[in-house]
């Protein structure tokens, strides 16, 4: 299986990823990063982890489709059959959801439905929660509220703050998520039928 890795930020899901797939017998390969913010940390792992990369400019396009016909393009040319996003900072439009229905896979620093959107790290922590987490999703056209594949609890500790609380977070999730990816790319999962289930829930 081809994958693809959609960053905006670090990377540092990204980089577990790709060393996780380069482990004996792990039967997929990163094969692309396709990052929308040019010099982003991201594009300097990939440079060192030899991932081939491609960074965009979603502004200089007259809108989301013909941006997202660009990146289609880009993933048709490396045959990639799934789309991982890691810390990608853009909601999933038509032309990308339609072509990789059900492939499309997201990561999320918190319990969903909890706190689902850009800040959920400061919003447990203002809504003095003890515990948060992480959720492992696919990707429907909502923000953050596909179906769920896995979700593991994260502690909130006395004196966290937000650096603090993310680094425990982002333990977990450079664990999790190869485990799902690996779970995914295996077929183990059925995700016709969870996206199915999703679409009779939502009508
Ligand atoms: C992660 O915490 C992920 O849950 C969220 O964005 C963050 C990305 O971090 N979607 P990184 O770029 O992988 O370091």
């Amino acid at each position: 299986m081809r994958i693809a890795v959609f960053a905006s930020g670090s990377g540092s899901n990204f980089e577990s990823l790709v060393k996780a797939s380069r482990e004996q017998g792990w039967p997929g390969e990163i094969v692309l990063l396709v990052c929308d913010r040019p010099g982003a940390k991201a594009l300097e792992r990939a440079e060192r982890l030899k991932v081939p990369a491609r960074s965009f400019v979603p502004k200089s396009y007259p809108d989301k489709a013909a941006y997202e016909a660009d990146v289609l393009h880009l993933l048709q040319e490396y045959r990639v059959d799934w789309i991982v996003l890691a810390g990608y900072m853009r909601l999933i439009g038509p032309t990308l959801l339609t072509a990789y229905y059900g492939r499309i896979v997201n990561i999320h620093p918190s319990l969903l439905p909890a706190f689902p959107g850009k800040h959920a790290v400061r919003q447990a922590l203002e809504k003095g929660v003890k515990w948060t987490g992480v959720t492992v999703h696919l990707v429907d056209e909502g923000m953050d509220t596909g179906p769920i594949l896995a979700q593991e609890p994260v502690p909130v500790k006395d004196g966290d703050d937000e650096t603090l609380l993310t680094n425990r977070i982002q333990t977990v999730e450079h664990r999790l998520y190869p485990e799902v990816v690996l779970r995914l790319i295996r077929g183990e999962i059925d995700t016709d039928a969870l996206m199915k289930q999703r679409e009779e829930q939502t009508t």
